[in-house]
């Protein structure tokens, strides 16, 4: 299964998830590809000290044949990286005047699909060709929301982008609540309500605010690691386990 990490609001968990759910997934002995498409990249630092030479830039850009090569295993079990490096920005610039440049993700995950068992893509805060590729590539979006100002209005243009960009009327997605805080009861009512017409596509798992998991972010390790008897910890695992549970098919 392809899974891609989006929302275009910035800060809401994505890369939180993103490596979590990899480290999860991974530890229940699924070969795991994490694919890190943020120039940012959060997620390749939590698993690699050394910038790389080869970054997704190079993936999506080279031939399919040669997606291989810009794969790098992590120190963990059952869990590699395509990571990102700042050049990205470029990439998505050469982009701009390529055929089918919304399609190249896709094609560079085909050649290597038969290796994982699970893909994941932690993508960028905007809706621009690096996240048009993989909203193309995923068999599910999975779009985190923290409950507050404007926490859905980024859901439906992704949407509308997506049913464009796939020429599909029924988008797979589903919702995941991110640092949720019970203090803030006045916020959460209303995003409850915000909520209210995606209900059936919220996942019933959802991540509390929890300094844990910050603290985590900044050791660059997983929550279950970190640690594995916070609340973050079973959240995630949780989550690990729904999310293998939906019964998605993954496209041909
Ligand atoms: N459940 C949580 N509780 C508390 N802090 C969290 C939680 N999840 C993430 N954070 C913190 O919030 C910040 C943003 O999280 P993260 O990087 O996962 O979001 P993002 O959507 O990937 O951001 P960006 O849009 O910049 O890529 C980080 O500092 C992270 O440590
Ligand atoms: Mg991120």
């Amino acid at each position: 299964m392809i899974y891609a990490i989006t929302n275009t609001k910035g800060g809401v968990g994505k890369t939180t998830t993103a490596t979590n759910l990899a480290c999860g997934f991974a530890q229940r002995n699924r070969k795991t590809l994490l694919v890190d498409l943020d120039p940012q990249a959060h997620a390749t630092q939590c698993f690699m000290e050394n910038r790389p030479d080869r970054d997704v830039g190079d993936f999506i850009m080279d031939k399919p044949s040669q997606a291989l090569k810009s794969i790098i295993p992590t120190a963990r079990e059952n869990l590699d990286i395509v990571p990102s490096t700042a050049k990205l920005t470029e990439t998505a610039e050469l982009l701009s005047s390529r055929i089918r440049r919304e399609e190249r993700l896709m094609r560079a995950l085909e050649a290597v699909r038969d290796e994982y068992r699970e893909i994941i893509l932690d993508c960028p805060p905007s809706l621009n060709i690096l996240t048009y590729n993989a909203v193309i590539a995923g068999d599910l979006l999975i779009i985190p929301v923290q409950p507050g100002a404007g926490a859905v209005a980024g859901i439906d243009p992704l949407l509308e982008t997506a049913t464009e960009l796939r020429d599909e009327e029924n988008i797979p997605y589903r919702i995941l609540i991110t640092m949720f805080d019970v203090r803030t009861s006045r916020t959460n009512v209303i995003f409850e309500e915000l909520l209210e017409e995606y209900r059936r596509r919220l996942l019933k798992t959802i991540i509390s605010k929890s300094e844990s998991l910050n603290q985590a972010n900044l050791a660059g390790k997983p929550i279950s690691e970190f640690a594995p008897s916070s609340r973050g910890a079973y959240e995630y695992d949780a989550l690990c386990d729904e999310i293998l549970r939906l019964r998605i098919p993954s496209r041909p």
